[in-house]
């Protein structure tokens, strides 16, 4: 793993976009797969005022989503097709057609999770995904306990991804019980994964993530054995990480040719 620690989340959010931008310009047919939540924010600002302000395009590039909740109209404001269009779709000038999310409201939901695996065959497989992390570890909605090798399907969310969730919907009781969620097996096919954190109350699950054992109980870990991922951490995030000034010390004595490669740290 590649561990850059960012001074604050601003700074973090204009490493990722860097990131997102040399993958981009690489493979401007990028199949990027993408989060929700708050930690991205800031870099799917970046990516918007670097289409805006230089041009930079989304006009090939497919994306994929990992989750969305299970039951809430597509046009509820808290669900993620909505935030994906607000955040980020709008902004940009990606083709709708190569914009995907899971369907929450499919009549048979086994068979729209088997159809998004099958999606993201179809388009070749994720070459970058973009991830954030839960409290507990999670990503996409892959909870603790989650298979490692768990492919697209419903998962229930815990008690407290429902009230850290909360703040979005004006209360617990308003959070949606399940989600369609990538796997974390299916996470892990990316050729490359760009986890970003930012924040103190992520700093136990960056720790757990990075330092901890390989364990279905923080699915992050699971990408310790990814061969290509790199993390964009804030300070406040870095706080846990115990080998902190070693991965600081790697960074910034990279070479410039090295930057933003496909390293394999
Ligand atoms: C949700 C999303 C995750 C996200 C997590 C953290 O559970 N499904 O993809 O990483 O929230 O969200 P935030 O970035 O708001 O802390």
């Amino acid at each position: 793993m590649e561990i850059v620690i960012k001074p604050n989340c601003e700074a973090m959010s204009h490493c990722a976009g860097d990131f997102v931008e040399a993958w981009l310009s690489r493979k401007p047919d990028l199949v990027l797969g993408l989060a929700t939540g708050s930690t991205p924010l800031g870099l799917y600002r970046e990516l918007a005022r670097r289409h805006r302000d230089s041009g930079l395009s989304f006009a090939r590039v497919t994306t994929f989503n990992l989750d969305e909740y299970i039951g809430l109209p597509a046009d509820h404001p808290q669900s993620y097709h909505s935030f994906m269009r607000e955040s980020l779709f709008r902004r940009l000038d990606l083709d709708p057609r190569r914009t995907h999310l899971p369907d929450g409201n499919a009549a048979d939901i086994a068979a729209e999770c088997a159809a998004y695996e099958a999606a993201i065959r179809a388009a070749g497989g994720i070459d970058l995904q973009v991830l954030g992390i839960g409290h507990d570890g999670h990503i996409g909605f892959n909870e603790p306990s989650s298979s490692l090798r768990s492919r697209t399907r419903i998962k229930t969310l815990t008690e407290q991804t429902i009230r850290a969730n909360a703040r979005f919907f004006g209360g617990a009781d308003k959070v949606p019980h399940h989600a369609i969620t990538v796997g974390v097996g299916t996470i892990f096919e990316a050729q490359c994964c760009l986890l970003l954190a930012t924040g103190t109350e992520k700093a136990g699950a960056v720790a757990a993530a990075v330092e901890g054992p390989l364990t279905a109980m923080c699915p992050a870990s699971a990408l310790q054995f990814h061969e290509f991922c790199t993390l964009i951490v804030d300070e406040a995030a870095a706080v846990g990480l115990k080998r902190r000034d070693y991965y600081r010390y790697v960074y910034d004595g990279k070479p410039d040719w090295q930057q933003w490669e496909k390293t394999g740290a």
